[in-house]
């Protein structure tokens, strides 16, 4: 970014993806076993997209729809973690390196918590940071609206950029 760019730029993602029979289920790169997964023209990374979009918008950069149209063939059945890694390349080129990540999953089931650390292990590799920067969590719907009672997937997600 130019020179007298503030040190600082925080980004927030969210993402929702619909609930389907026949699909894998898969957060932050991470195949999570499930009689079900996530619809989506790409792996339906509901957790990648929600940091994808967190790091598009701290650099004022647009959003992942923008970088990567689902309308796209190339991107049918994509690994998000492509799209993620861009986003960070593209914050790099501006100047910009990742400080921490805080990112919550919002799903009724199944139990992702024994899963909290391959996750942040793929998604801190993916970004080429530590494992401490990366904070994943989870979260029920308590059963109510379209997540609690089991139709869909949605994740949300902070970045704090650095100037590097
Ligand atoms: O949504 P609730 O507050 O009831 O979630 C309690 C805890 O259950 C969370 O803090 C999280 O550790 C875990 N959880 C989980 N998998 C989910 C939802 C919640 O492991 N799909
Ligand atoms: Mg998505």
């Amino acid at each position: 970014m130019s020179a007298g760019s503030p040190g600082l730029r925080i980004g927030q993602g969210w993402d929702v993806h619909r609930i389907v029979a026949g699909r894998r289920l898969i957060l932050g790169g991470v195949t999570v076993p499930c009689e079900f997964g996530l619809e989506g023209h790409s792996d339906a990374d509901v957790l990648a997209h929600a940091i994808t979009d967190a790091i598009l918008g701290a650099i004022a950069a647009g959003d992942i729809g923008m970088h990567f149209p689902d309308t796209d063939p190339k991107w049918k059945g994509a690994g998000s973690l492509q799209f993620l890694r861009h986003a960070v390349d593209l914050a790099g080129a501006a100047g910009y390196s990742i400080a921490n990540v805080d990112a919550t999953v919002i799903l009724e089931r199944p139990k992702l918590k024994d899963f909290r650390l391959p996750i942040r292990e793929s998604l801190a590799t993916t970004m080429g940071i530590r494992l401490d920067q990366v904070s994943v969590k989870f979260k029920t719907a308590e059963r109510v609206g379209p997540v609690g009672e089991g139709f869909s997937a949605e994740s949300q997600a902070v970045v704090l950029l650095a100037n590097s």
